[in-house]
C-alpha cells in the first residue's frame, strides 16, 4: 500500500526493505508524550489564530489526548510502516477522528517538529540527571561528614605524597559533580527555545502565533532562524559533552574504588548488595558497579565522536542523516542516568577502613614536606631544606626508620635548625590539621567547605 502521508508523489509503494531500514519508530517511539505535548500546543495556536475552527481543534486535542492514553496503557502498535512516532500518531489521529486529523500538520513539518520533541524530551531527562547529580553529591557530603577524623594517604604518581582527610577526598569529588550539575544546567538553558515554526525549513505561509506556542510549552524564547532551528543539534552534542566529562570523573571514582576494594590497599569495604562473587573463585567479592561504569564511559565518548561526525559538514537544512542522532543521545542519557543512581546509593552505603587508611597514610615518608617547612620556618630557604630532608629521608630508607622515629641527636645530623619542637609537626594529625588556608585538607578548613556544601545543598 502506498504511504498514507505522502502517497500522492508516489506509483509504487515502498520497498519492505527500505522501509525496515528506513524506519526510527524502534527508538523514536519512547518521545510519544513530548511530540503530543508539542501537537497540542501547535494545534492551541492554529485555533487562536484562526488558521483552523476551535471546534476542531478540540476534536485534534482530544484525539491526541485519547491516544496518549492509549500509549500508556500498552494500546498502541507502532508500525515501522509509518517510519517514526510523528507519522505513527499522525496517522492513528485520522484514524481515530477523520480527516480533520489531517489539519494538525497545518504549518508544521516533521522536521521542526522532531526539533521540538528532541529538545522536550532532554530538557526532562535533564531534570532527572541533575535530581541523580543532587543524590550523588549527597552520598559525597554524608560520607565526608561521617568520616571527618579519618585520615588517608594522599597521592601523587599513585605514590604517597601527603596525608589529607579522607572527607577532603570526598569533597574533591562533589567539586566535579558540582561542575557537572553546572554544565547540565548550561545545556538545559540554551536549548530552552522553541524551533516550532521553522516548517520544512524556510518558515511557514500561516499567519502562525510561535511566542504563544513557546509560552506554552515553558521555552524562554523562540529560535531567530529557520534554517538553523531545523539544522542544529549542537544542543545533543552539548549533552553528550557534559555527559562525557561526568563520566570522567565517574570513571576516576571507579577506579579509586575498585583500588580501595582491593586486599592491597583494603580501604573501602563495598555493600554485598553492588558486589558479585567469582563462579571458580570462592574467596571473591569483585567491585562490579565501578568496574562497569568506567568501562561505560567509553561508549559515552563514542556517543559524542558519533553525533560530532554524523553533523560534520552536513550541507544546510534537513538531512535524513540527522535520525542518526537519537540512539547515541538516547545511549548517553541512560547511561549516565544508571550510572548516577547506582553511584548514588553505592556510595552511601560504602564502609570506610579508618584504620588502614591510617596506617598506609603514615607510611611512605609522607610527612616529609612537613620536615621542610619547618626548617623553612627556622630559616632556611626552601631549597635547602628540601635538600636536607631528601638526605634526612635517605637516612630513613638506609637504617630502615620512618621520620617520626628519629631520634634529635639523627634530626640535627642533618640540620642543626631541628629542635625539640620538630615531633609537633611530624604526626598525621599536624600535618594535615597545618594546611589551613581555604581549599586545603586541615579540618578546620575541611569543615567550613562541608558547612558551605551543605548551604549550597538547601539552597
Ligand atoms: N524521523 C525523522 C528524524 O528523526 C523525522 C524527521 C523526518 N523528516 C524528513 N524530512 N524525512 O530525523
Amino acid at each position: 500500500a502506498q504511504n498514507q502521508l505522502w502517497g500522492g508523489r508516489f506509483t509504487q509503494p515502498t520497498d519492505k526493505f527500505v522501509q525496515e531500514f528506513t524506519a526510527s519508530i524502534d527508538f523514536d517511539k519512547r518521545m510519544y508524550r513530548y511530540d503530543i505535548q508539542g501537537s497540542i500546543a501547535h494545534c492551541r495556536m492554529l485555533a487562536k489564530q484562526g488558521i483552523i475552527a476551535a471546534e476542531e481543534a478540540k476534536t485534534i486535542v482530544a484525539g491526541l489526548e485519547g491516544i496518549l492514553a492509549d500509549i500508556e496503557a500498552g494500546n498502541f502498535e507502532f508500525s515501522v510502516a509509518l517510519e517514526d512516532i510523528h507519522m505513527n500518531i499522525e496517522a492513528r489521529l485520522i484514524e481515530r477522528i477523520g480527516p480533520v486529523g489531517g489539519k494538525l500538520h497545518t504549518a508544521r513539518s516533521r522536521n521542526d517538529q522532531v526539533a521540538l520533541d528532541v529538545r522536550l524530551y532532554l530538557r526532562d531527562e535533564l531534570k532527572a540527571i541533575l535530581a541523580y547529580l543532587g543524590q550523588l553529591q549527597e552520598s559525597l557530603l554524608a560520607q565526608a561528614e561521617q568520616n571527618l577524623a579519618v585520615i588517608m594517604p594522599g597521592y601523587t604518581h599513585l605514590q604517597t605524597a601527603q596525608p589529607v582527610l579522607f572527607a577532603h577526598h570526598m569533597l574533591a569529588y562533589y567539586e566535579m559533580m558540582k561542575r557537572d550539575a553546572g554544565r547540565m544546567m548550561d545545556v538545559a538553558k540554551r536549548l530552552n527555545v522553541l524551533p516550532l515554526g521553522a516548517g520544512a525549513l524556510a518558515g511557514t505561509t500561516f499567519p502562525i502565533d510561535r511566542e504563544f506556542v513557546a509560552e506554552q510549552l515553558g521555552f524562554d524564547g523562540v529560535t531567530r532562524n529557520s534554517l538553523d532551528s531545523v539544522s542544529d543539534r549542537d544542543f545533543a552534542i552539548e549533552f553528550c559533552a557534559a555527559a562525557s566529562i561526568l563520566m570522567m570523573h565517574l570513571s576516576r571514582l571507579s577506579e579509586e574504588l575498585i583500588l580501595w576494594s582491593s586486599a592491597d590497599f583494603n580501604f573501602i569495604e563495598l555493600t554485598d548488595a553492588f558486589c558479585t562473587g567469582s563462579s571458580i573463585m570462592p574467596q571473591k567479592k569483585n567491585p562490579d558497579v565501578p568496574e562497569l561504569v568506567r568501562g561505560k564511559t567509553g561508549r559515552v565518548y563514542g556517543n559524542l565522536i558519533s553525533l560530532l561526525t554524523l553533523m560534520k559538514s552536513l550541507p544546510l537544512a534537513y538531512n535524513k542523516d540527522m535520525q542518526e542522532d537519537k540512539e547515541p543521545l538516547f545511549d548517553s542519557i541512560d547511561t549516565v542516568k544508571g550510572s548516577l543512581k547506582i553511584f548514588a546509593d553505592m556510595i552511601a552505603l560504602m564502609k570506610v577502613k579508618a584504620e588502614n587508611m591510617r596506617v598506609a597514610a603514615a607510611r611512605g615518608f609522607s610527612t616529609a614536606t612537613d620536615v621542610a617547612d619547618y626548617c623553612v620556618r627556622k630559616g632556611l630557604p626552601f631549597r635547602q631544606a628540601h635538600e636536607v630532608v631528601g638526605k634526612t629521608v635517605r637516612y630513613c630508607v638506609e637504617t630502615g626508620k620512618d621520620i617520626p622515629e628519629l631520634s634529635l641527636e639523627e634530626f640535627r645530623r642533618f640540620s642543626p635548625l631541628i629542635e625539640n619542637d620538630i615531633y609537633d609537626f611530624v604526626t598525621l594529625e599536624a600535618s594535615v590539621n597545618a594546611r589551613r588556608a581555604t581549599g586545603g585538607t586541615a579540618r578546620a578548613a575541611v569543615e567550613r567547605e562541608i558547612a558551605r556544601a551543605r548551604a549550597e545543598r538547601r539552597g
